[in-house]
């Protein structure tokens, strides 16, 4: 899939920009703080419906300005597809081909977009909230279905806490657990059962792509840790299994307030050639992996709705050496529809000439260059 064209207005440092753009490599050259970053943040939330830098609306909206919109017309393979978001004070409202959407999150899966930026060092180094965020948005860009239970099982695991801080403080009665813990449950093991063949599939890739980044001589492994520890059986046993757990721990989750099993607790764990890299690996080696594992993602999408997702390269280029710059460079080239932004046009030399436009940005002005 690809973006035939972009529209934007009064978005962040961006007064309006009109362009038609590359179904190959989009790049976008210019000093820092000139709105890069911002016009592909603007791709980003229409991929997933918000920003991956904030969230909150209001600093979407032009400083000076009361509204922004963002505009694209999309080319998947079977269909084309006007999308458009509005931003005002009141939130945030979006159509596809005229029609308004009754919630955000129904934008989720239209566009998809694999983002990669030097933040995703966290991935690798960060909390397991940076990983259950990758493996979630993942797979709710290709499936609506486990989105849905995501946002389920969110709104159970707040109730549960809720409750179990009420009982604590005893404001409430214990019976009342038993009606959370089966949504719970039942949402949980559904999640679970998921993120396992997703993993799956998810391994095999990363550590493919892994060696292909480091000439063979890095093998990652990816494990899921889970907080239901045992998990291999079906969705009944994985269901008897969370119960038996909330069952046995309900004392301790009383007393702390808080659901101590389920998917909200579970994290990934990458080894290269047999070592923890989150704790050991060197900060090269993290790198490598937070792009094998991207690379993997976008391999991941394809394998699932046909095609290629669009890929947002911000700031890359400068932090990778020659090596893993080419092959990045080799894997997208004429495959992929990519947005790169950078301050300097050397870190792209390897770049096939006629293959890409150029876009200069100035003062939130973008210019095509040819
Ligand atoms: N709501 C807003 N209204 C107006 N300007 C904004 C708004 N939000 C952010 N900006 C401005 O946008 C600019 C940042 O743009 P952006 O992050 O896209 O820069 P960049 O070109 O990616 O720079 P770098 O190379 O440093 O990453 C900042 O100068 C910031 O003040
Ligand atoms: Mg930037």
């Amino acid at each position: 899939m690809y973006l035939e064209k972009i529209h934007l207005v009064n978005y962040r440092n961006i007064i309006e920009t009109l362009h038609q753009l590359n179904p190959n490599i989009n790049i976008l050259l210019g000093y820092n703080g000139q709105g890069k970053t911002n016009f592909i943040e603007s791709i980003y939330i229409l991929g997933t419906g918000s920003s991956h830098k904030n969230n909150v609306d209001r600093e979407l909206i032009n400083w000076q300005h009361q509204k922004a919109l963002i505009r694209v017309l999309l080319k998947r393979r079977d269909q084309d597809l006007k999308i458009s978001l509005l931003i005002d004070r009141s939130g945030k409202k979006a159509e596809i081909n005229d029609t308004p959407l009754a919630r955000i999150s129904e934008l989720i899966g239209n566009i998809n977009v694999v983002l990669f930026s030097p933040e995703d060092l966290n991935l690798v180094k960060g909390g397991p909230y940076y990983r259950r965020r990758f493996i979630d948005l993942e797979i709710s860009q290709v499936s609506p279905y486990y989105y849905y239970q995501l946002q389920k099982y969110n709104h159970v695991l707040k109730q549960r806490n809720n409750l179990l801080k009420e009982i604590r403080d005893k404001k409430s009665d214990d019976k009342l657990l038993e009606m959370w813990d089966q949504q719970l449950i039942e949402t949980g093991s559904k999640i679970i059962l998921k993120r396992i063949k997703v993993i799956d599939k998810l391994k095999i890739l990363a550590r493919l792509s892994q060696r292909q980044i480091t000439n063979g001589s890095e093998n990652l492994s990816v494990e899921y840790d889970l907080s239901l520890k045992e998990v291999l059986g079906d969705e009944e046993q994985t269901r008897l299994i969370f119960k038996h757990l909330l069952t046995n721990n309900r004392k301790e989750e009383i007393k702390r307030g808080y659901t101590l099993f389920g998917p909200h607790r579970d994290d990934l764990v990458f080894k290269v050639n047999n070592v923890d890299i989150r704790k050991y690996g060197s900060q090269g080696q993290q790198r490598t992996t937070s792009l094998a594992l991207k690379l993997a993602e976008l391999e991941y999408m394809k394998s699932e709705t046909g095609e290629y997702p669009i890929l947002l390269l911000d700031d890359v280029f400068s932090e990778l050496d020659q090596k893993r710059s080419n092959t990045l460079l080799n894997l997208i080239d004429g495959k992929i529809q990519t947005f790169i932004t950078t301050t300097d046009l050397t870190t792209l030399d390897n770049l096939k000439q006629d293959n890409y436009s150029f876009f200069q940005v100035e003062k939130g002005v973008l210019t095509l260059k040819g």
